[in-house]
């Protein structure tokens, strides 16, 4: 059996298996002949590959030549540059470099230059009081645990997702207080995430859907970006930020539900405050966090790797650290911590997903986290995920168009009728 990337099906091909969405539905049964509807309805039901009988030779795709040979060069070089200069050699690295070379020839194609406004060109700020600034991880966490403001009904669903005695339809009841993040989760519910092809209608529906540890884990997760997000941090664009935190999640969410649907929810919040740590930095250590960035960008390096080396801790460790004093289970919070560790930190499914998400996010340009360059992810993250390359392709186009109605949702919109940002 031979799976293929449903970017590649051709009506006539007929499933050498049975055909189970992400969510566990069936679809179609093995032996079944596609047509152009089928082939239609599985890009719908956010299918990435599937099994076919005697699936021909594919060459692997090229590099698209969709926006002109000076364009397509133009790219490859900032895509190269945004990976520390290092050519990929791995068959996964090349795709995730060719499909960042189409997206950024996409938007310089628009004219939409600001990929190369990097902080290299910044000017650096001096301290009012001509000073440095100071602080520790456990200073800066304390501190922090003081300074956010959580919402009542955050502290009860803590609580609820503590007390093993809690039932569904104690946190169903819990969640539905709340008209404004009931109405925020019901909407993420409905946005495609779960393909499912019916209106889910209310809490106690959604709770029975995903569970009531799932829906507590993203409802904290919603509330937690609700505090962070209209907060404004010198330095960097907060629509561009979030936009790659949701990119990240939707990633990492198409990711857990191509091999395990169960962890669906822990993977899209983790994607969500994956570089909380980071907006955290900008509020407490603005001028530093100014020099530390532009030193990054003119040595072409991560900027979690300037992190470390100035501050002795980074973003992720951070926000590992407050994402622990805020109630999330402690799978979640070790994926935040580890979403850097690419050489030792990544041996486990869940922490491969959020490291491919964060690469392939940043080198596609969904939003910018921060940092501008990324290092290219080593095979054994490939190895574990056992995906074929050329599901991504598929998972990029998903992405974007998913990223755009849930970034919507969390920044105050109506998710696909609500406002749109522009890309990235
Ligand atoms: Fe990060
Ligand atoms: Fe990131």
């Amino acid at each position: 059996m031979k799976n293929i990337s449903v970017t590649q099906l051709k009506s006539g091909m007929v499933l050498s298996g049975d055909l189970i969405a992400p969510n566990g539905r069936f679809i179609l049964p093995r032996g079944a002949c596609l047509t152009a509807k089928s082939i239609m309805s599985l890009k719908i039901w956010g299918i990435a590959e599937v099994p076919v009988a005697d699936a021909p030779e594919l060459q692997p795709p090229g590099e698209d030549l969709l926006f002109g040979s000076e364009v397509t060069e133009e790219a490859r070089e900032i895509v190269l540059d945004t990976l520390c200069g290092i050519k990929p050699s791995a068959p996964f690295m090349k795709e995730i470099f060719r499909l960042g070379v189409n997206e950024t020839a996409r938007g310089l194609a628009r004219g939409k230059l600001s990929y190369l406004e990097q902080p290299s060109s910044l000017e650096l700020p001096f301290h009012p009081s001509g000073g440095e600034e100071r602080a520790t991880l456990s200073e800066i966490v304390e501190t922090e645990a003081n300074l956010a403001t959580f919402p009542d009904v955050y502290f009860r669903i803590c609580e609820a997702l503590q007390s093993p005695k809690s039932s569904i339809t104690h946190i169903a009841d819990l969640i539905s207080k709340d008209t404004s993040l009931s109405a925020t989760l019901l909407k993420i519910a409905n946005s495609g995430i779960y393909g499912v092809p019916y209106r889910i209608e209310s809490i106690p529906r959604a709770a029975a859907l995903i569970g009531g540890r799932a829906l507590s884990v993203l409802a904290l997760g919603v509330s937690a970006v609700q505090v962070f997000n209209h907060i404004p941090v010198d330095w960097v664009n907060m629509e561009s930020f979030w936009r790659h935190s949701v990119g990240v999640a939707v990633v990492a969410q198409i990711l857990a539900s191509l091999k395990n649907a169960g962890i669906i929810e822990q993977l899209f919040v983790a994607g969500i405050l994956h570089d909380v740590g980071r907006l955290v930095l900008f509020r407490h250590i603005p001028f530093t966090m100014a020099r530390i960035m532009k030193t990054a960008a003119e040595r072409k390096i991560p900027l979690v790797e300037a992190e470390r080396k100035e501050l002795g801790f980074d973003h992720a460790e951070l926000g590992g650290s407050l994402v622990e004093k805020w109630c999330f289970p402690r799978s979640l919070t070790q994926l935040v911590k580890n979403h850097h560790n690419t050489a030792e930190g990544i041996n486990s499914f869940p922490a491969a997903i959020l490291s491919t998400a964060d690469v392939l996010a940043t080198v596609t340009r969904i939003g910018n986290g921060g940092s501008w360059h990324v290092r290219p992810l080593p095979d054994g993250v490939w190895r574990i995920l056992d995906i074929a390359p050329s599901a991504l392709e598929m998972i990029v186009r998903q992405t974007t168009r998913q990223t755009t109605e849930i970034y919507s949702l969390f920044r105050g919109g109506d998710g696909v009728h609500g406002k749109t940002v522009s890309h990235p």
